[in-house]
């Protein structure tokens, strides 16, 4: 077939409006065409790989065959325009906005306080508006099925759930609110228990909800049905730059095609071609678009079973398998039971709905989950080519690609046979990934035996396993040895051997994990095993045993299900004007623009005239001088306008950190220069051709080299309080340990951006940035472009998730544009892609500890000496700082008379660490608390009682000499146990441990004492700007920075309290330096509540300003009064500022009032472990905080939880890796998990305590915004309890320690069993491991 030169016309409609494309290049993405050429910047970049879900959109297709219309939520991200012809595209700007009408689903998400930073917002509003399209009146199993493939770093997902519920089929209740009552009782006042106070549940009221609107949604254009029906029989062409798009219409089109271009991929979903050319830069001539192919969507059922198109999406799979699990024999349906059980779990639902069962078959990703399952079950690949048809097996010769069982590349698949099962069959599925849902698999698996018929003699027995090698394994060898032996203990002994003998893992083995992927091999058969013998009994029961009680507990997996929460809060006080907003939850001041995409964040703003796109050049080395910079073949890429080094500083290029690297990099991922080009394609392809030679040096990259090295970023720090010989002296006993705790990634959603725009005038220059601390971008950017500070104005609207990641790393990309648009003239962009930005920049200290401490018999901790190291990476940072506060605050709740803590930050060659909430405190918690576990074990008390022991009471002193009151300590432990219903849960616990061996459970309960805010009075400090203009309106400005975390709504709270207007009146606009000069960085938990006594004090100015005209007209409107002033000539207009409150810490004494004050809370959680996988659910959270009085209980509890969830990836989840060359290997959403939706908890309880006060901030409330995190500590101790239940029925020794995090690796590897002791094991030292351990 001749391939035509002319390019067709792309059609499709965006929201609405139709898109003719004359030049649409298949190498174009829906995301990027959206974003920069329709200007619709409300679907957001979040990973570019499928795996966060901010670029979801919806797409909807007309079936003119069925006379359908099909809607699907897709990731625009891999998404090529030229797959959209005829289909019509949903972004969140079509679904509702300001301007026109707001979407029920956007004003609920808002009202429910489900968005703070905002950038996944549009994303999850897509994710339910298709699923709503599609069900109108879905379950909530559908609702969280379809945020499966959303990210959100901020909310703790809790509110968000929430806010769907509402449009659920079925309502939810909490069932324990602990008061008794039920929350779906629309009484929302309640008392409660321990004080008395009047307590408030609930933070939004579903009452106000408007009802779904039908006439709102697009109708899908006529236009495209008719295109549908008319263009069946043409094929399409579009030719891009380098790429050929063709589309045929028939079978026999496509053929021709293959056989012409056999070389050429089938693209359906693109979500493995596309992760190919979005990752490694892949590219092909020629693609074929095999949609509009009927055949490849046949669905029809045989004698023989299902016969499935293999251009059919997998969620389509799935809603066929579930029908026929439903109408069919259960014996007939065992392998769709299989793969049901994977399609549940298996990416997202927007992968799920672009992905095509042939794409996945052909693909054959080691890991992929399907394969296996398909492969046991015989299933049969439908095969044509110009020759004609065929059939093969989808066997293990097929997924290990032996040319005599693969496709030819000619052939295409048309459809899949997938068999019925038969009456002795027995099918199953197994996965184990690093988080539940959306994350490939580590190791999976599928496995059949047929018996011969009444019998338990095997006769057919097949084995495959995916994760292992580059492609899915058989143990095709060991399954022919057992054939004919009965299914026993004894044939499974032999199975395991056999099994490890033949599927090999070499200790190198990419992805690590090694010994726990050979233990998954055994476990898996473990569970097949028992699997089998419980169908067969259920078939044969009288043939057949049951299953012991301890056996049953090995079967089944651990699934999360529906999430439900309470919220408790004080109310205000009854006599407090309805107008105040104070005390009242108050929804997000951008919530409903989180909601439907109007927010601007940086690379939202609109191109500017002249604008370049940045890419830059990074170190591939970790220390290495830089010999030579060769950018000449760069500078030849058509669209490169220069290429800029630290030559083209002119002033300082960068502070304690370079921005550009001189003469020697100490990083991989360091930047080395920058390439500024007419677009982003241009300047990545410059970037590539920039030659770097380099002269290696030694690098050191783990806390162990370091200290070997004697390599710190500063002298120690130490603190020392009582007699610590003596104490030890005293004690009955004394233990020693150590504790690894690894870093984390910050994730924000919103990767760093800056966008720097040259003024025409004196050289000044307008930075719009993604920071936390617009100072320091003001600073470095004037020093390094040698200009003083009133030349730079910079901007910040709003930023997408910082937590700390955004204080110190935006300054230098700030510089590394700056400096390009000085050398060029022209405005600068320069947006991270996630993997550079995980690449470049640094994240939480990983921490070593060693601890040694003394105590007696009773539980009390009588001394300890403390040892910690923090890995800082290449430059200071914040390190030193982050040593300093795990010094200050490693005694957490815990009054330990003789103390000696030494810190030391260590210097490495990785990529700088940086401050990450609760900086430092995680660290220090984590381990103090192990040391309570360990005297605990040690003694056999309880390990709550050994808590109680030695907590804190009454007024103390610090281990520096602060003074502070641990009552609220004692109200939060109680009302904890209380509220948890501790001992009754802990009893339960014992119980159900005692009958499962295979599953256990934990219970922990953690107390905090977290000191809020920084060591000294300056990090304090903080400026306002109010104005009221002539109409009454009011403008607040102030230093701080909106990160998520509802500052800008607690100013207008503030200013609405103290003005006496009504938040109609006032408005926030940005924070910039022109405005409020040397601002402070918005972190330490203390940003709102500072920046609000600024507001507070201008108000409070103007307010005596206008005390005159109020007195002489006591019942006149605020217009009035505003008027009368302007009048009088009375400046409406007012600084505010605040000095900060007084802290010093002198490190010579060892004595300070190194913090503001303290914040007290409590957490108790449940889990239930898998011993045989490592899995865990989260069963039940229960946080109490002393919250004092606060001033947005919506927004203060998304702090708590939301951090609460971040401090569980922290612990449990987050895994960083390094190569041995100092590489960091986990660079994107698909090796790097953070917390999904099926992480929270089921139950998920946050509690704030009443009749609290704090003399010290703002209306006697609390800075929220780190304290949470710590909390999350509980789950992993809850896991270590479980853990500990485990060991102990083994009869293996307690007084384990385990590492954080506590992942689905580490959980199985601690639980030692007959399956781990089987596992070769590996000597080190004897190999080079994939990945180092740097903590
Ligand atoms: C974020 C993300 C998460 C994922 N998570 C999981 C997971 O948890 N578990 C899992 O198993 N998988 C997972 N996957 C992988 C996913 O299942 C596969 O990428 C997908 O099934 C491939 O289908 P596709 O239609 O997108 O393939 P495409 O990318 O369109 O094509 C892939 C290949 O298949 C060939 N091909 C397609 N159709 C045919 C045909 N009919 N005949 C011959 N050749 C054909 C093409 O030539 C091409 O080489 C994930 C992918 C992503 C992006
Ligand atoms: S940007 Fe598309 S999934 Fe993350
Ligand atoms: S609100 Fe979800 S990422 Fe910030």
């Amino acid at each position: 077939m001749a391939c035509p030169q002319q390019s067709d016309e792309l059609v499709f409609f965006v929201n609405g409006r139709k898109v003719i494309e004359r030049q649409a290049d298949p190498e174009e993405l829906l995301l990027y065409y959206l974003r920069k050429k329709l200007r619709l910047s409300g679907t957001k970049y979040g990973c570019g790989v499928g795996g966060c879900g901010a670029c979801t959109v919806m797409i909807s297709t007309y079936d003119p065959v069925a006379k359908q219309i099909h809607h699907h939520p897709a990731n625009s991200c891999l998404l090529p325009i030229c797959s959209l012809h005829g289909a019509a595209v949903t972004t969140v700007e079509g679904v509702g906005s300001i301007k026109t009408r707001i979407h029920p689903i956007q004003e609920r998400l808002a009202k429910c306080h489900g968005s703070q930073c905002g950038f996944c917002t549009p994303g999850m509003v897509m994710s339910i508006y298709a699923l709503l399209r599609n069900h109108a009146v879905p379950s909530m199993e559908q609702i969280i099925s379809a945020l499966d493939g959303n990210l959100c770093r901020c909310t703790g997902y809790r509110p968000i759930i929430d806010s769907y519920t509402s449009f659920a089929r079925e309502a939810t209740c909490c069932k324990l609110r602990g008061t008794g009552q039920c929350c779906l009782d629309q009484e929302e006042c309640v008392c409660s228990s321990s004080t008395g106070a009047q307590i408030h549940s609930g933070l939004c009221n579903p009452e106000e909800f408007p009802p779904m609107d039908p006439t709102q949604e697009f109708i899908f254009p006529p236009e495209l049905m008719r295109m549908a029906q008319e263009q069946q029989r043409t094929s399409l062409i579009f030719h891009g730059k380098r790429t050929t798009w063709i589309s045929p219409t028939n079978l026999k089109e496509l053929l021709e095609l293959k056989a012409k271009y056999p070389k050429a991929p089938l693209v359906v979903g693109n979500t493995s071609v596309g992760l190919k050319n979005n990752c490694h830069g892949a590219y092909h001539p020629i693609i074929l678009h095999p949609v509009r192919i009927p055949e490849m969507h046949v669905v029809s059922s045989t004698n023989d079973g299902l016969v499935i198109g293999a251009a059919c999406c997998l969620a389509q799979l799935r809603d066929i398998l579930m029908e026929a699990v439903s109408k069919l024999p259960e014996e007939k349906t065992k392998i769709y039971q299989a793969l049901l059980q994977h399609l549940k779990t298996l990416a997202g639902e927007q992968i799920r709905s672009m992905a095509s069962l042939g794409g996945h078959i052909v693909s054959r990703g080691s890991s992929w989950d399907l394969n296996p399952i398909l492969s046991v079950g015989k299933s049969v690949l439908n095969l044509a080519s110009e020759d004609g048809e065929r059939q093969i097996l989808l066997n293990d010769q097929f997924l290990a690609g032996c040319e005599h069982a693969d496709i030819m590349p000619k052939e295409v698949i048309v459809s899949v046979l997938i068999p019925y099962s038969m009456k002795d069959d027995f099918i199953s599925a197994f996965r184990q990934a690093e988080r539940q849902k959306n994350a490939f698999s580590i190791v999976n698996s599928g496995m059949r035996v047929l018996f011969s018929p009444g019998t338990d003699t095997i006769v057919d027995l097949s084995i495959l396993y995916g994760g292992i090698g580059s492609t899915t394994l058989s143990a095709r060898k060991s399954c022919e040895k057992l054939i004919g032996r009965q299914w026993n203990d004894q044939m499974l002994n032999k199975a395991c051997r056999l099994v490890l003998e033949e599927i090999v893992l070499p200790p190198s083995a990419l992805g690590g994990k090694v010994e726990y992927r050979r233990t998954l091999l055994v476990s898996f058969l473990f569970r097949f095993y028992l699997e089998v013998l419980h169908g067969l009994y259920q078939m044969y029961p009288f043939r057949y045993a049951e299953l012991s009680q301890e056996k049953m507990s090995a079967l089944g997996i651990l699934e999360s299900g529906v999430p439900q929460g309470v919220q408790i809060y004080q109310d205000v006080d009854p006599g407090q004007s309805p107008q105040d907003p104070v005390g009242r939850p108050i929804m997000h001041q951008s919530g409903i623009k989180h909601a439907t995409g109007e927010a601007v964040y940086i690379d939202d703003i609109r191109p500017v005239d002249g604008e370049l796109s940045l890419a830059v050049v990074t170190s591939t080395k970790a220390h290495a001088k830089i010999i030579s910079i060769d950018a000449s073949e760069a500078l030849q890429v058509p669209g490169v306008v220069d290429v800029v080094t630290a030559r083209d500083v002119p002033g300082e290029n960068g502070k304690d950190e370079q921005a550009y690297a001189e003469d020697k990099v100490i990083c991989v991922g360091q930047i080395i220069c920058a390439v500024v080009a007419e677009s982003l394609t241009q300047a990545k392809c410059g970037a590539e051709k920039v030659k770097i030679v380099y002269e290696d040096l030694e690098p050191i990259l783990t806390i162990e080299d370091a200290i070997k090295h004697n390599s710190y970023i500063t002298e120690e720090r130490n603190i020392e309080k009582g007699d610590i010989e003596k104490g030890f002296k005293s004690a009955d006993e004394i233990i020693e340990g150590e504790l690894h705790m690894g870093g984390q990634e910050h994730f924000y959603l919103e990767t760093n951006s800056v966008l720097v725009i040259p003024r025409t005038e004196d050289r000044e220059m307008d930075v719009y940035v993604s920071t936390q601390h617009a100072t320091d971008v003001q600073e470095l950017v004037a020093s390094a472009l040698n200009l003083q500070s009133n030349k730079i104005m910079c901007h910040v609207k709003r930023v997408g998730g910082a937590f700390g990641g955004k204080i110190t790393k935006p300054s230098l990309f700030a510089v590394i544009a700056a400096v390009a648009a000085n050398k060029t003239g022209r405005p600068v962009r320069f947006a991270l892609e996630r993997n550079m930005d995980m690449l470049i920049t640094g994240g939480r200290h990983p921490f070593f500890g060693k601890y040694k401490v003394g105590f007696m018999n009773d539980g009390r901790i009588i001394a300890a000496d403390f040892q910690c190291y923090i890995n800082g990476g290449c430059t200071k940072d914040e390190s030193e700082l982050v040593i300093e506060y795990i010094i200050l605050k490693v005694d957490n709740a815990y009054n330990i008379p003789n103390l000696r803590v030494r810190g030391h930050a260590c210097k490495t060659n990785l990529p700088s660490n940086t401050a990450f909430r609760g900086f430092g405190f995680p660290q220090a918690g984590l381990f103090v608390e192990t040391c309570i576990v360990a005297v605990a074990t040690q003694t056999g008390l309880p390990h709550e009682k050994v808590r109680e022991i030695n907590m804190y009471k009454g007024v103390n002193l610090t281990s520096f000499k602060e003074e502070f009151n641990a009552e609220n300590l004692w109200k939060c432990w109680e009302e904890c146990l209380d509220k948890s219903d501790y001992y009754n849960r802990k009893a339960m616990v014992e119980e159900f441990n005692t009958k499962n061996y295979w599953k256990k459970k934990g219970i922990a309960i953690i107390p905090m004492k977290f000191s809020v805010g920084f060591n000294a009075t300056y990090f304090h400090q903080a400026g306002a700007l109010v104005h009221i203009y002539i109409d009454g309106s009011v403008l607040v400005t102030h230093g701080g920075i909106e990160l998520g975390q509802g500052i800008n709504t607690k100013m207008l709270q503030i200013a609405s309290r103290e003005l006496k207007i009504p938040l109609s009146y006032i408005h926030f606009c940005e924070t910039s330096t022109t405005t409020v000069p040397n601002g402070k960085y918005t972190a330490g938990s203390v940003g709102t509540e500072i920046n609000a006594r600024a507001v507070q004090d201008a108000c409070q100015i103007l307010w005596k300003r206008l005390e005159p005209i109020r007195r002489d007209n006591p019942n006149g409107k605020w217009e009035d009064w505003i008027h009368e002033a302007h009048e009088q000539s009375i400046s409406l207009s007012a600084t505010g500022y605040f000095k900060g409150y007084v802290t010093n810490m002198n490190w010579d004494t060892k004595k300070g009032h190194a913090f503001p004050y303290f914040l007290f809370g409590v957490a108790c959680s449940e889990v239930e472990i898998d011993c045989l996988t490592g899995a865990h659910k989260n069963i039940r959270t229960d946080i109490v905080m002393d919250a004092c009085f606060s001033i947005n209980p919506a927004i203060d509890i998304g702090q708590i939880e939301g951090a609460f969830i971040q401090g569980v990836g922290l612990y449990t989840l987050e895994e960083i890796y390094f190569s041995p060359e100092g590489e960091q290997l986990t660079l994107g959403p698909d090796t790097y998990k953070i917390p999904a939706i099926c992480d929270i908890p089921k139950q998920f309880c946050v509690y704030l305590l009443p009749n609290s006060c704090n003399s010290i901030a703002i209306y006697s409330s609390k800075g929220m915004g780190e304290a949470g995190f710590f909390l999350g500590s509980s789950v992993f101790f809850a896991i270590r309890d479980a853990v500990a239940a485990a060991r102990k029925e083994r009869g293996l020794p307690l007084d384990f320690t385990l590492n954080s995090p506590l992942t689905v690796e580490r959980i199985r590897m601690a639980c030692d069993d007959v399956f781990t002791e089987m596992i070769p094991k590996d000597k080190p030292g004897l190999y080079k491991p994939w990945a180092i351990n740097i903590n």
